[in-house]
């Protein structure tokens, strides 16, 4: 067992202690960005699901605060309501009358609340909790579920405001039909449904934490197409993942674009992140005008191996917040995603080489650096049959990003303690086209935390890794050929330390 803290990222978000998993009730309001968790406040695994807090002004700062929204038990003192996934909106003016008179806005959380009697689940609804002093304090709506259908599948309410029809639009899955269910509203309290989407794609696993939003064509300025989110649907059969669609929204029916992309192999869905580790991933409401992108944030680990990460006294983190875009490709409408741009204000004295021809070669590039960086790279990937770096090395351990064969490759297998779980070492691949013959990486390594996007966004892969060793080296190399890195930048990366 490792010391405790030593795989705490420094500027990824991760509680003080014990579990959590999903982001929840993401929303902007007065200069606070909120970040509400799934948190277990009692133990390092999953339990006892409760809604913790977190406020920012920056996105990478991050101020945590007491649990928000904890689980209840009912007046029978036996039944047990769980605080599953859900969103957060602002009623501006408090037209539902939720939070007391004179309110100017509130704050109302729609979550779904998952019943149990002992170890045994009897029910999963809609519920309602709401504040009045901006997130700090919480109560529960007296008349809820808000939203019942009698099945004990039907989670995770994302809602926005639909500003056409002058309406709030709730996505919402029927997790096991591999269905999301559309309801709208006019006072949050009563739901209609209006329409059904899938089963589409990757149904191989449960569907959980649609997310629903407009996103702007990047190289179409003034376009945008709906994209919904849904997490289930991975590369690697057996793993959970997210995959998304692009199509129109007309307040009703959401319906797919022709350009939605073609996946990348039958049965394949549009994969959000190449990755194991970005998961549950929903987007910012109510941010203030000039961020006319979403901002998502996901959870970093995965449900095949989840409660054992070989981390104390916390367990879980969160993605840095990702900008998204869409972007018209040959292949269709391609999903971007790029970290925003706060964590260069962590960057310290760079090292920048330029023009690095190698020919079957290792060259060094950081003899010993704290695992807590970002590089950026462009590759000319010439006759190598691998080209690539080599993080956190140390020894026979290494973590190896690497382009072969059309794909980047990020390769955990050696990256450190693995053995927690026969599900975690692994290989990942991104199809990776070069663009103007050359391969972009930003790659962000964080403790235990790597983050890799591709060709500014149109990939990502996202893993977790444990090395042994809290430095190691950084190595360039070539095999079986010669590349060419046209540049490669390391900056040391601040902790952010809440
Ligand atoms: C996704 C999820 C959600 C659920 C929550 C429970 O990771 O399974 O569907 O609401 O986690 O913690």
């Amino acid at each position: 067992a490792m010391k405790p803290e030593f795989y705490r990222p420094q500027y990824h978000f991760s509680a003080p202690k014990n579990w959590i998993n999903d982001p929840n009730g993401l929303i902007y309001y007065e200069g606070e960005y909120h970040l509400f968790y799934q948190h277990n406040p009692f133990d390092n695994v999953w339990g006892h699901m409760s809604w913790g807090h977190a406020v920012s002004k920056d996105l990478l700062h991050w101020q945590h605060l007491p649990l928000a929204i904890p689980e209840f038990t009912h007046p029978d003192g036996k039944t047990k309501t769980a605080i599953f996934s859900g969103s957060a909106v602002i009623d501006k003016g408090n037209q539902s009358g939720l939070c007391p008179d004179g309110t100017k806005d509130c704050m109302v959380a729609v979550y779904t609340g998952n019943v149990s009697v002992g170890e045994k689940q009897t029910a999963q609804y809609q519920n309602l909790a709401y504040s009045a002093d901006k997130g700090r304090t919480w109560k529960q709506y007296d008349k809820n579920p808000v939203l019942d259908l009698k099945t004990k599948e039907f989670r995770d309410p994302n809602v926005f405001w639909y500003a056409p029809q002058k309406k709030w639009v709730m996505s919402s899955v029927k997790a096991t039909e591999h269905r999301v269910a559309f309801f709208e509203s006019k006072n949050l309290k009563d739901w209609k449904l209006m329409s059904h989407f899938g089963p589409q794609s990757d149904t191989t696993k449960v569907w959980e934490c649609p997310a629903l939003m407009s996103v702007p064509i990047e190289n179409e300025p003034g376009k945008s197409k709906w994209v919904l989110f849904i997490s289930a649907g991975h590369p690697q059969k057996g793993y959970v993942g997210m995959q998304y669609f692009v199509g129109d929204f007309d307040g009703t029916h959401f319906t797919l674009d022709k350009d939605n992309p073609k996946p990348i192999a039958p049965a394949v869905s549009n994969v959000v992140d190449y990755g194991k580790d970005y998961y549950a991933a929903i987007q910012y409401n109510n941010l203030p005008i000039q961020d006319k992108n979403p901002v998502m944030i996901g959870w970093l680990n995965n449900w095949e191996y989840g409660n054992k990460l070989p981390t104390t006294p916390f367990k879980g983190a969160m993605s840095l917040p990702r900008q998204i875009a869409l972007k018209r490709t040959t292949d269709g409408l391609q999903l971007i995603q790029q970290p925003i741009g706060s964590s260069s204000s962590l960057r310290g004295k760079k090292i920048e080489r330029q023009n690095i021809k190698l020919t079957n070669q290792i060259l060094t590039l950081e003899k010993r650096i704290a695992n807590s960086y970002e590089i950026e790279a462009e590759i000319l990937p010439g006759t190598a049959k691998r080209v690539g770096i080599r993080l956190a090395k140390n020894g026979s351990e290494v973590t190896i990003i690497q382009y072969a064969n059309g794909k980047l490759e990020l390769d955990r297998r050696k990256s450190g303690q693995t053995d927690f779980s026969d599900r975690f070492p692994s290989v990942e691949q991104a199809p990776v086209k070069p663009q103007n013959g050359l391969i972009k990486l930003r790659i962000f390594v964080d403790k235990s935390v790597v983050e890799v996007f591709i060709n500014d966004g149109e990939r990502v892969i996202t893993d977790l890794i444990f090395p042994n060793k809290s430095e190691g080296e950084i190595d360039l190399f070539t095999e079986e050929g010669s590349a060419e890195f046209k540049k490669i930048t390391l900056w040391p990366l601040a902790s952010v330390k809440q």
